[in-house]
């Protein structure tokens, strides 16, 4: 019998392709097919460079197994395999053998590690990587309107048909797009991930398509590219992708929901879901952009009566520099009263700069309520009420 091996694998079912840990690996263990992003066990040597970077948790999934799942394996996983039972030998009397290796190894990978993104309990079953890069979704676009008034500040609100092809979606996952043309190396490009800012039954109900909030970026492929859309053209799409960052179905659930710029994407399908539903519960936004001209949607989101959401839309260009995180603390009372609430689902998505800003605030109005802020979250991230998407 081989001795048991830790082994590092990915989520298929988390994964959203945007392959940031193959970018980031040092020792080029992990690659991928049109398929799935997978671990090389000969190559990966735990230095855990890839953790940090991912945006969805589905990189922190481990595995003790005598013989690793290999690469031809790992490529035709459709969801991780469970821990299989292994057979240990008890350790012999008086022998300083810990008592359960599997379980030693299992906790030493898991060390620091902040615990398992889950869906809300409530929440419909995402469909997954229905396309994929060897096969992808061509889709029709349907429209390319331009959100921001700013002039240096291009945010635009893109919708695409996918005609007679099955592209079921919930809100909070993310699709891929495949920038057309090759790279200096003559490879196709690799998707680039957007979240879908459209609800599960299309930007109007009954209707089959789906929108994407994408920011112009300075020399940004994808983003240039989409922006630059007009009707009728095509796009080549991945995915759906993402099966934690979903809403609840209980109409009774309590959304809070931090953002930046166009980490408002998902929040917009939340929101519109939660209108075409009959929720009763108010949700709560807090939402960060430079300017009133520069904050997507800004027009249709002032038009939300405050019983519906309360909205906290927060300016750091505007006279007094306001990041979400310091109208979080100021509103300290009303997000204490959320987090001390078993209803209440917290969803975070924007700049990767704020999640340090917003997790101390988070600490602090926990704290007012005598909660541990790193408990209280690895309760709620148990339970599918916390969610992060940082990029
Ligand atoms: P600023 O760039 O003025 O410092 P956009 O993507 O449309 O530029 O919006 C992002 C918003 O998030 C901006 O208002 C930006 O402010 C703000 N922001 C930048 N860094 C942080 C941070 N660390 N925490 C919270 N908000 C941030």
């Amino acid at each position: 019998m081989n001795k048991p091996l830790k082994q590092h694998l990915i989520d298929p079912e988390i994964c959203i392709r945007c392959y940031t840990c193959e970018m980031t690996c040092p020792v080029g263990a992990i690659e991928h097919d049109d398929n799935n992003v997978v671990v090389d066990a000969t190559k990966c040597n735990f230095c855990m460079d890839c953790i940090p970077v991912c945006p969805t948790g589905s990189i922190d999934e481990w595995r003790v197994v005598e013989t690793p799942y290999s690469l031809e394996q790992q490529y035709e996983f459709e969801e991780l395999p469970d821990q299989q039972e292994i057979e240990t030998a008890a350790p012999s009397e008086g022998s300083d053998e810990v008592a359960d290796p599997i379980a030693a190894l299992l906790a030493e990978a898991h060390q620091g590690a902040g615990g398992k993104a889950r869906a809300p309990i409530s929440a419909a079953k995402a469909a997954v990587n229905m396309y994929n890069l060897g096969k992808p979704a061509r889709m029709t676009v349907q429209g390319n309107y331009r959100l921001t008034d700013d002039p240096d500040h291009d945010v635009r609100h893109i919708i695409l048909d996918p005609g007679a092809l099955p592209f079921p979606v919930l809100e909070g996952q993310s699709v891929g797009i495949i920038p057309p043309g090759k790279d200096a190396e003559g490879n196709a490009h690799l998707p680039r991930l957007y979240s879908i800012s459209s609800p599960r039954d299309g930007e109007r109900p009954g209707y089959h398509n789906i929108s994407l909030t994408v920011k112009r970026e300075d020399g940004g492929l994808a983003s240039n590219y989409l922006c630059n859309l007009a009707q009728g053209d095509t796009v080549n799409v991945t995915g759906p992708f993402g099966a934690t960052f979903l809403m609840p179905n209980d109409t009774k659930a309590r959304l809070l929901m931090i953002c930046t710029g166009t980490g408002s994407a998902p929040m917009r399908a939340f929101t519109m879901q939660r209108q075409r539903s009959n929720a009763t519960a108010q949700m709560t936004m807090f939402f960060g952009a430079r300017t009133p001209d520069s904050l997507p949607y800004f027009g249709p989101l002032k038009k939300i009566p405050e019983a519906q959401m309360k909205q906290h839309l927060v300016f750091s260009r505007t006279g007094d520099k306001e990041y979400v995180q310091d109208r979080m603390v100021a509103e300290e009372e009303a997000v204490a009263d959320l987090l001390a609430d078993e209803n209440t689902y917290i969803y975070i998505c924007g700049l990767k700069g704020m999640e340090e800003g917003v997790e101390l605030a988070l600490t602090s109005i926990s704290e007012s309520i005598g909660q541990q802020w790193t408990a209280l979250r690895d309760v709620m991230r148990e339970e599918g009420r916390y969610h992060v998407e940082t990029y």
